[in-house]
């Protein structure tokens, strides 16, 4: 009943023109019945991939943006600015992000607002050191964060978020969770969707695993049934590697 999302996060790779041509290969391979596929790129290819994409099934999104329609905030990218380009998808909360650029909860719920309210998708992300992990602590950490970005929404405007579950330890690492680990804390998201909403919600949101996802290991994730798709990095920059990565997802 939940369509399979297959988004890549190319981060700060590419330029215009290798973004132009990644595309040109990509097209045909991107597109498959019963999958929804998603390139996440830097803002300088937004309006060229965008133009490119435009008769296909292929989502275009950013990887971040502010919260405010527009304002004295210098480097930033509003919401109003995406919705202008045809963008339809944001990755919010990004653990790198987190990490060196200082998103805090609090700021993740604000875009999550903001997106949902500019008609983007927000693609949610949330995920635990290797030290919280470590600790144990791996479920308090994701319940908080997956609280606090949801905080205020009703259920259906849950239902439209994309939450991606990736351990912060996994991601560009080459060392992956488990399937079955993944699996384990991705069923336990949903239970807190469903305790934050209710099951309807539960049922309906898409959660996405993430963190050196690849060909060799993709369809262990995917055999998963609470698994809904990947938020993919690195497997994301070649198109033929990452189109093997949407022709498992179908
Ligand atoms: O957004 C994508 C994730 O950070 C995963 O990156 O596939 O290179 O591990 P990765």
């Amino acid at each position: 009943m939940r369509t399979p999302v297959i988004a890549g996060n190319w981060k700060m790779f590419k330029t215009v023109e290798e973004s132009r041509e990644y595309f040109r290969t990509f097209q045909p391979l991107g597109q498959k019945e019963g999958v929804e596929t998603v390139l996440c790129v830097p803002y300088p290819s937004l309006p060229e991939l965008v133009e490119a994409a435009r008769e296909t099934d292929i989502g275009i999104g950013a990887q971040n943006m502010h919260w405010e329609e527009e304002g004295a905030f210098t480097g930033e990218v509003s919401p109003t600015m995406l919705k202008g380009l045809h963008v339809s998808h944001v990755i919010v909360g990004h653990s790198e992000r987190r990490t060196h650029f200082a998103e805090t909860d609090e700021s993740v719920r604000l875009k999550t607002r903001s997106a949902l309210d500019h008609g983007l998708t927000p693609i949610v992300c949330v995920g635990e050191t290797l030290e919280e992990r470590e600790k144990e602590r791996t479920r308090d950490v994701v319940r908080n964060q997956v609280v606090q970005a949801l905080k205020g929404l009703s259920s259906e405007e849950a239902t439209q978020t994309i939450l991606a579950y990736e351990p912060v330890w996994a991601i560009g690492t080459g060392k992956a969770s488990t399937a079955e680990d993944a699996g384990e804390v991705i069923g336990f998201i949903r239970q807190t969707v469903e305790e934050q909403f209710d099951s309807r919600a539960a049922e309906r949101v898409r959660i996405l695993y993430g963190g050196s996802v690849k060909p060799a290991n993709v369809d262990s994730f995917l055999d998963i049934p609470d698994i809904d798709g990947g938020l993919v990095g690195g497997a994301s920059l070649d198109p033929e590697t990452f189109g093997q990565l949407v022709s498992a997802a179908s």
